[in-house]
């Protein structure tokens, strides 16, 4: 299908929905304003690239099925959220038993971290590289386990050191928690690394890889871990439609895991139970609609080498991006180049880590992109 055709496809299935085809403005950007910074001008911001969304989705079939799921409101989902059960079991090769359903992929990292936490007779630490993806370790920490955080550094170019988790691993240990591609860096673990990682030390303690942003990767098949699970290993996919099927703020995700550990990290989860009948139906139709994925990805690309090479015509030297964000060294404060570019209408976040200060900016349309490299010359 042609650009122009899915256009007029996206825009005649929203207005058919009695929706405009421009995507909604985002409408609370105090939220994201530093202390001390003004609000964009005109109030409205122009490019929201601080959450790693996907400005191209929902696919045209899924709000098509959104829009013809949307009177059968009133059901319960449950008939349709097993046969999407079944297809995402069919996708990824695996006996039905092997998924459990979400409402994103975070209801299923608080639920794996509640499991870590009320497990009988196991360790009381996380480890896991640091930065990566706060939410389970935040949940585990509130629930009183503690986290071992292996530092990213320059003498590693920011990759998630295999051997330094492992040297972190002992009787105290409860789960490894990586992020492939990891949060905030985009870095892609190698999946060889990765598989042999998981083989060795799965013995000694369950390993929680997050592949929110695998879809990324040149094959994701090949860089999925899921072929680990299948072997048997003691090793915890999670998966999200927020992505490259731009979902998240309908909200699906899935784990892939044998079923003696599944059983038991879906009694912290509502097993499915959180999905709505439009958001369960859409995404099955999107998880049909490979040409939308092609797209989204393309444009993903587009952009990020677009930004790749403006950053470094600017002296930047962004770190390698697997995913749909990208990583680089600022040359000020966090906060006030958060603050200043939130001036200029663009929304990003900010770290420090490795004694540095970092702008994670997602991968948005090309309009975004510009805003983005606009606002940087000003404020640079
Ligand atoms: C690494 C990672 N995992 C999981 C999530 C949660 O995604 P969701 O709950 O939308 O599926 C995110 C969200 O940005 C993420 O970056």
């Amino acid at each position: 299908m042609s650009l122009n055709r899915r256009d007029w496809l996206r825009a005649s299935v929203l207005s058919g929905l009695g929706l405009a085809a421009a995507p909604a403005a985002f409408c609370e950007p105090e939220q994201l304003i530093p202390a001390g910074y003004n609000p964009p001008k005109g109030g409205a911001i122009k490019a929201r690239l601080s959450a790693n969304e996907n400005p191209y989705g929902p696919s045209p079939k899924a709000l098509k099925t959104i829009s013809e799921a949307a009177p059968d409101g009133f059901l319960y989902a449950g008939e349709y959220t097993k046969k999407f059960r079944k297809q995402i079991a069919d996708e990824e090769g695996v006996p039905e038993e092997y998924i459990l359903l979400g409402a994103g992929s975070g209801e299923l990292l608080t639920a794996a971290s509640l499991w870590a936490a009320y497990r009988a007779n196991a360790g009381r630490t996380i480890v896991a590289p640091d930065p990566t993806f706060d939410a389970l370790p935040r949940t585990a920490v509130r629930h009183g386990l503690t986290m071992e955080r292996v530092p990213l550094v320059a003498a590693d170019g920011y990759d998630i050191n295999l051997n330094k988790l492992n040297d972190r691993i002992g009787s105290q240990t409860g789960m490894v928690y990586l992020c492939n591609p990891n949060n905030p860096t985009a870095i892609i673990v190698d999946p060889a690394k990765l598989r042999a990682f998981c083989e060795s030390v799965g013995s000694k303690t369950p390993i929680l890889v997050d592949e929110a942003y695998i879809d990324y990767t040149p094959n994701p098949k090949a860089y999925s871990m899921v072929d680990m699970v299948k072997k048997g290993h003691n090793v915890i996919i999670t998966k999200t439609f927020s992505k490259v099927h731009g979902f998240a703020g309908l909200r699906t995700g899935y784990m892939v895991a044998k079923p003696e550990l599944l059983e038991e990290i879906a009694k912290f989860s509502t097993n499915g139970g959180c999905l709505s009948m439009t958001t369960v139906r859409a995404a099955s139709a999107s998880l049909q609609d490979k040409e939308f994925i092609k797209f989204s990805l393309g444009k993903t690309q587009e952009s990020k080498d677009f930004l790749h090479a403006a950053l470094k015509q600017h002296g930047y030297e962004p770190l390698p991006s697997g995913a749909n964000f990208v990583m680089f060294p600022i040359r000020m404060k966090g906060e006030d180049f958060v603050g200043r570019m939130m001036e200029q209408g663009v929304s990003v976040r900010q770290w420090k880590f490795d004694g540095q200060y970092w702008c994670r900016v997602s991968l948005g349309t090309m309009d975004q992109m510009k805003a983005f490299t606009d606002g940087l010359k000003v404020i640079s």
